[in-house]
């Protein structure tokens, strides 16, 4: 095993609500390193609605990345982005406004936490139909599918890949959310577990504790998979690096 790999956070600094200073992220990623994580990608918030659009993300990518390999020559560093769904996102991303996952047609798409189930499905079918493939962020953030786990296990059943953040499947947000994430891990429905890590905190760029809960309870190769293999795969990358 290569390490557990990070799909989603909000470790680059400056440019979103994530780590504001780059003494925040060099804390992040030390936090995220310590407890066995080796891939990384970033993904600064995309909102074309209040004009949140990590226009900076790039250069500061860059000039990180390249600090942090010369301190963390086996970390993979890859830059992304968590686009808020909105009608033009293929002509947002097409048009360069936003970006899919590490250059990949894998996009990770939020949405509000009132949207309506059906509506969000709806949408991550309009974004396939445009050649992408929609990664669904936190999908136990939305009130719907909490109300209505069936939302998600048909997200699942069309391959979208759905995303679930880490303090989630360990109980920090809620009995509730819990009990959800578990239902879609013995369904096999959940397909990547992240940090979405954003505050200047050394814990919450750690997967160490979600992954040895998740092969406690579901066994070891399954929380391998959706820790380390999978978020891999969809970032372009191999699987077993
Ligand atoms: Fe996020």
């Amino acid at each position: 095993m290569g390490g557990f790999c990070d799909l989603h956070c909000h470790i680059l600094y400056g440019v979103d609500d994530g780590a504001q200073t780059v003494e925040d992220a060099r804390a992040l990623i030390e936090g995220a390193y310590s407890s066995g994580t080796r891939t990384i990608c970033f993904t600064p918030h995309y909102n074309p609605f209040r004009k949140i659009d990590s226009a900076g993300a790039e250069e500061t990518f860059r000039a990180f990345s390249a600090e942090m390999k010369e301190k963390y020559p086996d970390l993979t560093l890859c830059l992304g982005a968590e686009v808020l769904y909105h009608q033009k996102i293929a002509d947002s991303l097409s048009r360069g406004a936003c970006r899919t996952l590490n250059g990949t047609r894998f996009v990770l798409v939020e949405f509000l936490p009132d949207d309506d189930g059906q509506y969000i499905i709806q949408s991550l079918e309009s974004v396939a139909a445009r050649g992408y493939t929609p990664i669904l962020a936190h999908a136990e953030r939305y009130h719907s599918f909490l109300n209505k786990p069936k939302y998600a296990l048909s997200v699942a059943e069309r391959e979208f890949p759905i995303q679930l953040n880490v303090r989630s499947v360990t109980g920090e947000n809620g009995k509730r959310v819990q009990k959800f994430c578990r239902l879609l891990l013995k369904e096999g429905a959940a397909a990547v577990i992240a940090t979405d890590a954003h505050d200047p905190d050394y814990a919450d760029a750690r997967l160490d504790e979600g992954f040895h809960a998740v092969a406690s309870r579901f066994g070891p190769e399954y929380a391998t998979t959706i820790f380390c293999r999978m978020p891999r795969i969809l970032l372009g990358l191999d699987p077993n690096g």
